[in-house]
């Protein structure tokens, strides 16, 4: 929810530059993108930041085994791939954050001079099993026996990798001091780390105890150097988490924003997968409470796309390019098919068939069907004009009655972070409306004249479905926001009721909003039948 400020900021994890991106991460941003979308039409002042993590040893390890700096690696990955797919993806982010960034670098810089100078850094060693993959150091009991080409080594849990035995001079952050603290916080803030399960398994975590963390590394060069020793650069992950507040302090053209800090801070969700809670719902609050400031409202964990019952991924080589299936169904189908298919917090997997029937199922034949009859209907027995509907029947009220419903409990998932729960709740509507159209059968009513005028039986039934109709377009705006658009221009709302991204959703479930003898006009289907590719 929005705070006093009626502000909402919500991030995504910044993304390793390593590799391009995979369905699995498209996952997490298009979820950011529907929830900003959708607190957008709520009228909020809305801040969505994305960006990539291009330091550490795993992004320099790739860029070496291609033959190229670190740097450059990066600049090609961003460039070619991590900002294109937001455009594939429709996601329309305010700012995208590089931790190669001027602006990053050095607001890091004070942050950790800060802490140093007040005593919660100190110089210490660490050895330990390490997973590059991760960047985090194991514990030993955390670790897999290996398999096959692994055999006799110790892999980790998240990547099937072996780790590697590290034993390095480090700096440590001073965390286990702020284990009750941190404790305490959880407990009168529960929405703090959501869901319930992740919340649990935090808990369970912290309360094993906390050691301090490492937070440099001296055996190569590729991050940030700590301004009090230049042998030593940060931790990759201490400098990541702190891209969420750097973006709000200095724009990228290195000009400070106080008023975005003002405006955003803290953050209201920050969205990220359930690999890489704990370094969010632990590591990150400590670090803002050793800086003394204020703490996100909550860590949303979701859960992974997963393929053979493993994370989707890269190394394993099952990653799916989101191009791949957007090329097919458009970018709007790939939306609601993760947003809907699966229960954000668990995990889901992705088949084509099951993609492909739900295409044809709910959005060509559900949503998108209905929307051209309707437009073909006013155009048959209205000439395109919208006629003037009659009393409404118990029946044409229902249909208000399930909007308006639709509305609240949309609005509630919303607030819950269920974007699964809202397109369900908002689908009552479309399924409503398909059952209405076929139980008051228009073409019937059409052929007696004396209720297919202005004013008439046929006419009410029209605007009931086309009143419907709009209030779908404004709901479903921040799902599919293509569909929505052409939906909202067939219905020509938008000289009287202004662009549908300004739409309100509070009052979409409200009838009586078209004027009678606006335009409707049937354009290209909102989602054309799939080619059949079988032979
Ligand atoms: N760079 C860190 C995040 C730093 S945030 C301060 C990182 N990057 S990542 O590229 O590996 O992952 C980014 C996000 O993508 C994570 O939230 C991760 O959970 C998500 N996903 C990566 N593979 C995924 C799936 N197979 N399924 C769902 N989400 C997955 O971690």
């Amino acid at each position: 929810m929005a705070d006093a400020k009626n502000s909402f900021y919500l991030t995504t994890p910044i993304y390793y530059v390593n590799d391009a991106p995979h369905i699995g991460h498209a996952y997490t941003t298009v979820a950011a993108d529907m929830l900003t979308r959708w607190h957008r039409q709520r009228q909020e002042d809305v801040w969505f930041l994305t960006g990539t993590d291009e330091h550490g040893q795993k992004v320099m390890r790739t860029a070496e085994s291609n033959g190229v700096t670190p740097q450059q690696w990066a600049d090609k990955l961003v460039d070619e791939a991590w900002v294109p797919v937001l455009n594939t993806l429709n996601a329309k982010n305010d700012d995208f954050i590089r931790t190669t960034q001027p602006r990053h670098e050095s607001a890091v810089q004070e942050f950790i001079s800060k802490l140093h100078d007040q005593g919660d850094i100190y110089a210490g060693s660490y050895e330990g099993p390490y997973c590059v993959g991760c960047e985090e150091y194991k514990q030993a009991g955390e670790l897999l026996d290996g398999t096959g080409e692994h055999e006799g080594q110790k892999v980790c849990p998240i990547h099937g990798y072996p780790v590697e035995m590290l034993s390095e001079q480090n700096y440590f952050f001073a965390m286990s001091k702020y284990q009750d603290r941190l404790l305490a916080f959880y407990e009168e803030h529960p929405e703090f780390i959501q869901p319930a399960s992740a919340r649990n398994e935090v808990l369970g975590f912290v309360k094993q105890g906390l050691q301090d963390l490492s937070i440099s590394r001296n055996t190569f060069d590729w991050g940030i150097p700590l301004p009090w020793d230049s042998e030593h650069v940060l931790y990759v992950w201490f400098d990541a988490l702190l891209n969420y507040m750097t973006a709000l302090q200095k724009n990228v053209d290195g000009e400070d924003t106080p008023e975005l800090f003002e405006k955003y801070w803290p953050a209201s969700v920050h969205l990220v997968g359930k690999d890489i809670l704990r370094f969010h719902a632990v590591i990150w609050p400590a670090m803002l409470m050793a800086a003394d400031l204020p703490l996100p409202k909550t860590i949303f964990a979701h859960g992974w796309l997963l393929v053979g019952g493993e994370k989707m991924s890269k190394t394993k080589l099952t990653g799916i390019a989101p191009s791949q299936i957007i090329d097919v169904f458009g970018s709007d189908a790939f939306r609601y098919y993760f947003m809907r298919a699966i229960q954000f917090g668990q995990d889901g997997s992705f088949s084509w068939e099951d993609m492909a029937a739900q295409y044809n199922a709910a959005l060509a034949n559900g949503w998108g069907n209905l929307a051209s009859r309707l437009a073909a209907m006013v155009g048959k027995y209205f000439g395109g004009a919208l006629p003037q509907a009659g009393e409404f029947t118990d029946a044409d009220q229902h249909i208000a009655d399930v909007a308006a419903k639709a509305v609240a409990d949309a609005e509630a998932a919303i607030d819950a972070i269920s974007p699964n729960h809202a397109i369900d709740a908002v689908w009552t509507l479309v399924d409503a409306l398909n059952l209405y159209i076929t139980e008051q059968e228009p073409w019937k009513v059409a052929k007696d004249e004396s209720l297919a005028g202005q004013g008439g039986r046929l006419a009410t039934i029209l605007v009931t479905a086309a009143e419907g109709l709009r209030a779908l377009a404004v709901l479903l705006n921040p799902v599919m926001p293509i569909a929505a658009g052409k939906l909202w221009d067939s219905l020509g709302a938008e000289d009287y009721l202004g662009a549908l991204d300004a739409q309100p959703v509070a009052t979409a479930g409200e009838f009586g909003q078209l004027k009678p003898g606006t335009t409707v006009t049937k354009g290209e289907a909102l989602f054309p039948r799939l080619e059949d590719t079988s032979n």
